[in-house]
């Protein structure tokens, strides 16, 4: 039987509260995992924060710290080396991961996306401009998706998708909560199934 805990590595840049929702959902379900790492492009956010007051490791790390995107990237993966990184779960990150790493974790780097891809995803398409786009395209259904990371944004195959109803006053802001919140269960969910895929 393989005991080896599955060491994870979550990327964020904002109120973190899909990691959240990560970090609880491991406990509660006792998943074979541990969250070792919490990797940002902001020295501060919620993400950090939450990371530093439960004793998870914290990196703070952008572009414009080296001379070269090359450096930054060979930085990066370093930094998931020293912690025995398996897997990476892009959880709120708004930068472009640089390809080095998605070549260095092949099938084991996830994005959750709030929306339906492949429809609402690409370039722009972050945040609360997904739900904007998604309300003025007319849609009567939205939701959430969890893919695997490769070199074109937002299009790696699908893990888990979730579908959200759209509500006849819902705004971008309402839209964004009710998805947000199928996210919290929907990624927890995608990461116990890539498990049982890698274990199998
Ligand atoms: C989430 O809705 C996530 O799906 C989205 O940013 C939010 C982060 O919230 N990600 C993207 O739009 C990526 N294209 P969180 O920091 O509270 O988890």
């Amino acid at each position: 039987m393989n005991t080896h805990k599955t060491r994870i590595a979550v990327f964020c840049s904002g109120s973190g509260s899909n990691f959240k929702a990560l970090f609880h959902a491991i406990r509660n379900k006792h998943l074979p995992t541990e969250i070792v790492l919490c990797l940002s492009n902001r020295a501060q956010c919620g993400a950090m924060e939450f990371a530093q007051q439960n004793g998870i490791a914290t990196v703070h790390i952008t572009e414009k710290q080296f001379d070269s995107f090359d450096k930054f990237a060979s930085a990066m993966i370093g930094r998931m080396k020293e912690h025995q990184v398996d897997i990476i779960l892009l959880a709120g990150y708004m930068r472009k991961v640089p390809d080095a790493i998605v070549a260095a974790f092949p099938e084991r780097m996830l994005n959750i996306h709030p929306a339906l891809l492949p429809k609402f995803g690409g370039d722009g398409m972050y945040g609360i401009h997904v739900h904007t786009a998604v309300l003025e395209a007319g849609e009567t259904e939205t939701g959430a998706t969890v893919h695997f990371v490769n070199e074109e944004y937002d299009k790696g195959a699908i893990l888990l998708q979730r579908t959200v109803p759209i509500l006849p006053d819902d705004t971008p802001e309402t839209l964004a909560a009710r998805v947000l919140e199928c996210e919290h269960a929907l990624y927890p969910d995608a990461l116990e199934k890539l498990l049982t895929l890698q274990r199998s």
